[in-house]
């Protein structure tokens, strides 16, 4: 009776553990994959670099914040777009743009589940007095019969954000953890097409 009782006990213990981790995971499970509005578009700045290579870490031996970003290419009606290509630059952790090579510049093409994925560095900030832009990454979205989307993307624990006249709070991306080594980030982005089938 004794070794019944402690088993029901540590029976609920092990419920009250679990108690918060699975309201999350039924929190997490209420959320839209993703809604119907398409990503806004930002513009391109003066610092594109066509023909970029295929490749996911773009890092070339550069000092700096690691940063994994991935995430998945959505049709509107929030299903994987596949064969997407997108395209990523961002400057280096000074603030500086490689403008003759290919340094922090890359792009990937989704899979069948629209997934990318791309290690590179937390830019820095750049700018001067007058004119200071906030940590930002840039991005073209080119997915199959549909307008290439030209954007950028922000982080949520940036001071400077609010004093950047570009930064949009619906191009934040989801800092899944963040270190002084490394950040680990993800965003999902929503072309206007229909996903076939
Ligand atoms: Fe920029």
């Amino acid at each position: 009776m004794l070794k019944f009782r402690r088993k029901i006990l540590q029976a609920s213990a092990g419920l009250l553990l679990a108690g918060p981790l699975f309201s999350q995971r039924h929190a997490l499970a209420q959320t839209p994959a993703c809604d119907d509005s398409p990503t806004p578009r930002q513009i391109e700045g003066p610092y594109y670099t066509p023909q970029t290579p295929r490749r996911s870490n773009l890092i070339d031996g550069l000092p700096g914040q690691r940063l994994l970003l991935e995430g998945r290419v959505l049709s509107a009606d929030c299903k994987p777009v596949a064969n997407a290509i997108v395209d990523l630059w961002s400057c280096d952790s000074e603030g500086v743009y490689d403008n003759t090579g290919f340094k922090l510049r890359g792009h990937q093409v989704t899979d069948a589940q629209g997934k990318f994925r791309f290690e590179t560095l937390v830019p820095g900030a750049y700018g001067n007095s007058s004119f200071r832009r906030t940590p930002h990454l840039h991005v073209k979205v080119q997915a199959p019969a549909a307008p290439l989307l030209t954007t950028q993307l922000y982080f949520p624990d940036e001071p400077l954000n609010q004093r950047d006249s570009f930064f949009n709070p619906a191009l934040l991306v989801k800092l899944q953890q963040s270190g002084q080594q490394a950040k680990l980030a993800s965003f999902d982005f929503v072309v206007p097409v229909q996903a076939k089938g």
